[in-house]
């Protein structure tokens, strides 16, 4: 990639392509103090005020600047390195690659707490580690009641669901969830009739006494990937068509319209929803019908598979992060007289985690 200048015209190179790049989009990024507030790095100009007929009137390169003035009298010094990585469209996240893992995966991706390490290189790591491998555990956190709310809050900003801040699980009479019983849950993700569904889900240990009620892990991405591999068409319905995920309690009907498999714009692993207790598909051609019935089996055979499922025991201390659009979780089932099972949970936002990971980024020059 490089900047090449032709007749008082920018141009972007890469691998062969040539581009002009359009004068006002040089103009925008004017950054003298006048132009920028250093602090904030918000404009102190409104661009919609500028004048459609930007032209470039003088134009010098080095080795690190492009200086340019224009015709409305104004000029900038931009760094070459900041115009590149805007036409590559770096993103920190994007550029960690997902590690597909099964059952045989032995590192469960453990990481100790320690007050303040949020602003230090081990959540960079373990922030690192959650995009690769969709979760990570942290030890030690402190067996303190709602400890979970300052523990979320320290990496971004909780989001509220319907089950409020936070939620404990453990069982109780007349549930509105199966999560508030002492029954197995299956493989499944949380809340997809939600719009959006809440990203991360955190789940904090506080009393674990039974012997059952381990909690299971499947990577969703992984799955995806081998029902592309082995059974395209299943593949093909299940990201094509919106199913409609509901919730009903008292005082709330929440629905959203889904594909089980969500795909990116590149046409890449996005999202998948799965809880087959809340989805109702659409009265589509009965073939159709027929494909998507055979493709929800397979997948449910999938997620269930003890060859995609982790199953571990949480520990009080414990909490585990993990990512609601990549990871199905689950627990086996425990018996109540044999002691007490409590956890707590809540969910966060990715702009929140990918706002820290970029933070700690630029703060420690990783
Ligand atoms: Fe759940």
């Amino acid at each position: 990639m490089k900047i090449e200048l032709k007749d008082n015209q920018v141009f972007f190179e890469n691998h062969g392509l040539k581009k002009e790049i359009h004068p006002f989009w040089l103009r925008e990024r004017v950054n003298g103090n006048e132009f920028i507030d250093k602090k904030t790095q918000q404009r102190l100009f409104d661009p919609t005020q500028i004048q459609e007929d930007i032209k470039i009137n003088n134009l010098s390169l080095s080795s690190d600047h492009l200086e340019v003035s224009f015709n409305d009298g104004t000029s900038a010094k931009l760094l070459i390195q900041n115009i590149l990585k805007e036409f590559s469209n770096i993103n920190e996240i994007k550029e960690i690659n997902k590690v597909e893992w099964d059952s045989s995966l032995k590192n469960l991706n453990y990481f100790e707490f320690r007050e303040n390490f949020f602003e230090e290189e081990v959540m960079y790591k373990a922030l690192t580690s959650f995009y690769k491998y969709g979760f990570v555990i942290f030890k030690k956190v402190p067996i303190e009641k709602n400890f979970i709310v300052n523990f979320a809050n320290s990496i971004g900003s909780i989001r509220r669901t319907n089950f409020g801040e936070f939620f404990n699980v453990k069982s109780k009479p007349n549930p509105n969830d199966l999560a508030y019983t002492s029954l197995a849950l299956a493989p499944h993700t949380d809340n997809p009739y939600r719009n959006p569904v809440p990203c991360i889900q955190m789940l904090h240990c506080i009393e674990n006494e039974v012997s059952g009620g381990l909690s299971t892990l499947v990577d969703g991405y992984t799955v995806t990937e081998k029902l592309k591999k082995e059974f395209l068409d299943y593949y093909n319905i299940l990201c094509e068509i919106k199913v409609r995920f509901q919730f009903v309690d008292q005082s709330i009907i929440l629905e959203d319209w889904a594909e089980m498999i969500k795909l990116d714009e590149n046409k890449n692993f996005k999202q998948v929803r799965f809880s087959p207790r809340l989805d109702f598909v659409p009265l589509v051609d009965k073939e159709k019908l027929e494909l998507y019935y055979l493709a929800r089996k397979k997948i449910s055979e999938l997620y269930n598979s003890d060859k995609y499922k982790v199953e571990f025991k949480l520990f009080p201390g414990d909490l585990l992060m993990m990512d609601n659009y990549r990871l199905l979780h689950g627990r086996t089932s425990y018996n109540s007289n044999e002691g007490k099972r409590f956890l707590q949970g809540c969910y966060i936002d990715y702009d929140s985690t990918e706002g820290r990971l970029k933070h700690l980024k630029r703060k420690l020059s990783l």
